[in-house]
């Protein structure tokens, strides 16, 4: 290879002879001056490799795969030689490989090959300019070589680090490139996915409606979206690009299902809080006229001989003293009336509670369970303690009352002395909870029930009260079979 000449050496490794001859036809049509050497297998390329200036090496991607030293080998002679690998179409996946395994670039041998064969003798030319005859310029050529691919991986590293998932599509929407992150999202690497449809990842027939591939400038106006992929909120951005002149898009999926959460979350918050005021402050209006209401009552009750007037009256008494009850829930609710703390026994307030509603419980024949355990004293208000039980006891009830088995209530406490906590489980063999309704029990006015029986205010004032000692409370249900519901109050002092 001493005479110079703009002439471009290609080897062509392919075995099948047809195949051979289409291709250098092809490669005749698009391109000159060209020398085209065919051979049929890579340990006669490797002697030819030594000993002449190739520009580029194409190799039947069969031969490749069953060569698996070849590109080592090439290196070894410190040669930097692009190697491109021919793939029959509808195998695309090997061109992955190819990559993966060192090649350069890739041919897809279809029915337009020949203008991919343009473009790929275009890049390898580009590359190839380095090469000049002297042995100077060769050591700098492989030099260069190996800094592309060093910056090459190191870009790649860079991309890989990056926990947001990141893809590049094509026209076809196939995945062009992709992190590690994205690949994985699925449990898969990088190669395997290359080359293939991105919405077949997602389960999909076709592209999503945010994909802007094929879409006119109207369609890709937007760049950014927020939507829901398989349970997971993503904020979805995507940058076009050009790959070859052909379009091209970046997209970068960030997963923003917590910050969703906490969103909503803070919205809730403000939400009650807001509620908690305006309840406080009717209450407030309310309960003034109520007493006014309650004392006249009771007043005309004691003056009053007429049955009929004092049955009506009485009435009127009865739902005024109803309308206070609620009036105080709520203040309860919003916390406005202070906690009185004394220190108590848990097992004998549960008695306490019990014994009040012992009338109630004797007619719908429910069965009480007392399963108390040796616990300490605590500080609480009682009064609240009470209510929390309460609560639990009428909601017991009530899932009961809605099935026809037997009732049966059981009242558990212990202590955890690592924890230090005080344990009330309050379980019953209603007719259980939803799994879709469960995370909303506590919300404020949420209630399955009737007006007449329910405010769906009962769980949200015993959260509040228990929230307020310190402890937690939480349910746990089996629909159909029952529910129980755990209180945990830490150690006073
Ligand atoms: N022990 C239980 N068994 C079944 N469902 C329950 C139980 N306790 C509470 N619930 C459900 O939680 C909802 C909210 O309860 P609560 O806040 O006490 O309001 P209310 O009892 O007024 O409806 C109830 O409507 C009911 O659907
Ligand atoms: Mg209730």
């Amino acid at each position: 290879m001493n005479i110079k000449s703009d002439k471009k050496k290609v080897l062509l490794i392919n075995k099948t002879i047809k195949d051979g001859a289409l291709l250098e036809k092809a490669f005749r049509d698009i391109s000159s001056p060209l020398e085209i050497i065919r051979l049929r297998d890579t340990q006669k390329a490797l002697g030819v490799l030594n000993s002449e200036k190739i520009d580029a090496v194409f190799i039947d991607y069969a031969l490749f795969n069953s060569s698996p030293g070849f590109i080592r080998e090439i290196r070894k002679g410190n040669l930097y030689i692009p190697v491109i690998a021919i793939i029959q179409k509808g195998k695309e996946l090997q061109a992955a490989e190819a990559i993966k395994e060192g090649a350069y670039d890739y041919l897809l041998k279809d029915a337009g090959y020949e203008g991919q064969l343009s473009r790929v003798l275009e890049r390898v030319r580009g590359a190839a300019s380095l090469n000049k005859d002297k042995d100077d310029d060769l050591e700098q050529q492989s030099i260069l070589f190996r800094q592309i691919y060093k910056s090459q991986k190191w870009w790649q590293n860079i991309i890989d680090s990056i926990t947001d998932y990141i893809f590049v599509i094509d026209q076809n929407y196939k995945i062009l490139r992709t992190n590690k992150a994205f690949a994985n999202l699925f449990g898969k690497e990088p190669a395997d996915i290359i080359m293939r449809p991105y919405y077949e990842l997602f389960g999909l027939k076709q592209p999503h409606e945010w994909c802007v591939i094929g879409k006119s400038a109207d369609g890709a106006s937007q760049s950014a979206v927020e939507r829901t992929l398989n349970d997971t909120y993503y904020l979805i951005s995507y940058y076009p690009i050009f790959y070859d002149e052909h379009k091209a898009a970046v997209y970068i999926m960030k997963d923003i299902t917590e910050t969703r959460r906490l969103k909503d979350q803070v919205y809730h918050l403000d939400k009650l809080s807001s509620l908690g005021t305006l309840t406080s402050g009717v209450a407030h209006e309310i309960n003034n006229p109520l007493t006014g209401i309650i004392g006249y009552t009771e007043m005309l009750l004691m003056k009053n001989e007429d049955d009929t007037t004092k049955k009506y009256l009485r009435n009127v008494y009865d739902s005024a003293l109803r309308c206070k009850r609620i009036v105080e829930n709520m203040l309860t609710f919003s916390r406005q009336t202070p906690a009185q703390k004394s220190v108590e026994n848990i097992n004998d307030i549960i008695d306490k509670t019990v014994e009040l509603h012992e009338y109630w419980l004797k007619s719908t024949n429910i069965e009480i369970i007392r399963s108390y355990g040796k616990v300490p004293y605590v500080a609480v208000d009682r009064q609240q303690m009470q209510q929390v039980i309460l609560n639990l006891l009428i909601n017991a009830e009530h899932a009961i009352s809605d099935t026809d088995r037997r009732g049966r209530i059981e009242f558990k406490t212990s202590f955890d002395s690592e924890l230090k906590l005080t344990l009330i489980e309050v379980a019953d063999n209603g007719k259980g909870i939803p799994k879709d309704i469960l995370p909303k029990i506590f919300d404020p006015f949420f209630t399955t029930k009737p007006v007449n029986k329910g405010t769906g205010l009962g769980l949200s004032i015993a959260h509040g009260i228990i929230a307020e000692q310190g402890g937690s409370i939480e349910a746990r249900s089996v629909p159909g079979k029952g529910t129980s519901f755990i209180i945990r109050l830490p150690q006073a002092g």
